[in-house]
């Protein structure tokens, strides 16, 4: 019995468009996404055996495995979430996020620079990579994470609560090299209310780390 699953999409394939084509949201849920699950399920498959056996001479491949593509579902899992097609916009207290659009103001002094420093975080990944909104709950900030594939570059602890796929399947079909483009157009599809929603459930398991900051 496999441990994780590839969650249904939210949505219809066409739902983004024109931001993001069918083609791509179907191959990349359906083909990458997926290979990241099972890629988890075989890496705990295979750290079971090597127990099992007691027979550790892949232990570090396994675990690096286990980290790629166990960060790899998660990220997806949020990514699909993040988005919809009445998205867009910025975060207003008027719809019920303004506890979000308080938190991006504290922690980046506005939304523009907010965005600015996603945006450029996402469209500079070197190769692989993610811009990621994170809530840090040592100090409480939300910090922009720019992650290399899905796990390296990243701080302990922090939630993702709102990702940008910068790796070339999420794109490449549509965009061809124009990241930049892609990353900007992005930004029409963010879905608030469910960053609001992380944020919060984040924010409200904040003593996770049983520290001072
Ligand atoms: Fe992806």
């Amino acid at each position: 019995m496999p441990v994780y699953t590839l969650p249904d999409l939210p949505y219809d394939y066409s739902a983004l468009a024109p931001v993001i084509s069918p083609e791509i949201i179907e191959l990349h849920h359906d083909k990458h996404h997926a290979a990241y699950v099972k890629g988890a399920n075989d890496s705990l498959e295979q750290l079971a055996e090597a127990r099992d056996k007691e027979q550790w001479g892949s232990i570090n491949g396994l675990e690096k495995n286990l980290a790629f593509h166990l960060s790899g579902h998660i990220l997806h899992s949020i990514y699909w979430q993040n988005m919809s097609g009445d998205g867009g916009g910025e975060p207003l207290e008027k719809d019920g996020v303004g506890e979000l659009a308080d938190a991006i103001a504290e922690s980046f002094g506005s939304f523009a620079h907010f965005k600015a420093q996603l945006s450029k975080a996402a469209a500079t990944t070197q190769g692989s990579g993610w811009g990621v909104l994170a809530y840090e709950p040592l100090s409480g900030r939300l910090i922009v994470e720019q992650v290399y594939d899905h796990q390296g570059n990243v701080g302990q602890a922090a939630t993702p609560i709102l990702v940008f796929d910068a790796w070339e399947h999420a794109f490449y079909l549509q965009y061809r090299n124009q990241k930049v483009d892609f990353i900007e157009a992005m930004w029409q599809v963010v879905d608030w209310q469910d960053v609001a929603r992380r944020h919060e459930a984040a924010r409200s398991r904040a003593d996770v780390l049983l520290l001072a900051p």
